[in-house]
């Protein structure tokens, strides 16, 4: 017993030396910007985190309030695809903005794994259920093939597959397999559930936890995954059922 206490405060004072010697060593080191030095600890990777979630967060919104346009037949979302293209001119270049948006999702998206990925390594037991890392590995797949599907074309089964002036028939095309409109279903039913649990994280995250805002926190988690998983879903349900056509 007491060779085991003598054993463990050696340990103790080994790990006290190697901290201290790291912090006096962090003087010498090179540092980078403030923001790089931030991002190194644990609250700046959850600050990374918090900002790409709301970031990717405001784009599936405007992606779903888009997609809504199905329901407006195949004229108006088309006309929507095409605008897409050409939205920010004549002071953009054609696709000027499109690929705006699209650098700042790849950015965010880059940021949300890599902050993930180091924060799950720093062992944080605080940091994310398993339900996060599960669905947010659906996620990620779902959108390398739903890309792969309706903007790249190659698995769309429209035969007159053409970026931005078929993308009602496309999705028609795509959600008319019920596998893959199943598959959708499920993505977005991952997606409902990292959603709700990223939203009420970006709170805690962001420290907006003052009384006026406390209230309301998870309202507004369950109400931004429910209408997103829910409008999305709709989708394939709409195909499969005839109701879009
Ligand atoms: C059933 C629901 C969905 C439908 C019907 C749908 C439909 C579409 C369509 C038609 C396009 C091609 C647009 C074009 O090239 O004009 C597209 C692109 C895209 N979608 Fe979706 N989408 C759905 C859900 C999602 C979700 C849940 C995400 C993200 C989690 C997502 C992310 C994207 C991305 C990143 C693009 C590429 C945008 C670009 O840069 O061109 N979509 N989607």
């Amino acid at each position: 017993m007491a060779d085991d206490g003598a054993r463990m405060a050696t340990t103790h004072q080994r790990h006290t030396r190697a901290r201290l010697g790291a912090q006096t060593a962090q003087p010498l080191r090179r540092r980078g910007s403030l923001l790089a030095e931030l991002y190194r600890s644990a609250v700046g990777k959850k600050y990374a985190m918090a900002i790409s979630g709301l970031v990717l967060m405001v784009y599936v919104l405007l992606h779903l309030a888009g997609n809504l346009k199905l329901y407006a037949g195949a004229e108006s979302m088309n006309a929507y695809a095409a605008w897409l293209r050409v939205m920010g001119e004549p002071v953009l270049p054609e696709g000027g903005a499109l690929w705006a948006v699209r650098v700042i999702l790849i950015v965010a998206v880059i940021v949300h794994i890599a902050a993930a990925a180091q924060l799950t390594a720093m062992n944080r037991a605080d940091f994310a259920s398993r339900t996060m890392r599960w669905s947010g590995v659906i996620v990620g797949l779902f959108i390398v093939y739903h890309l792969a599907d309706l903007t790249f074309g190659w698995l769309n089964p429209n035969p007159d597959f053409a970026h931005g002036s078929t993308a009602y028939g496309n999705v028609v095309a795509s959600f008319s397999n019920p596998v893959v409109a199943g598959l959708y279903i499920v993505a977005n039913l991952a997606l409902g559930l990292h959603l709700y649990h990223g939203a009420w994280s970006l709170f805690q995250s962001m420290g907006w936890s003052n009384p006026a805002v406390k209230p309301w926190r998870r309202g507004f988690a369950i109400a931004f995954a429910v209408v997103v998983a829910a409008g999305n879903i709709s989708f394939p349900i709409a195909v499969l059922t005839g109701a879009v056509a």
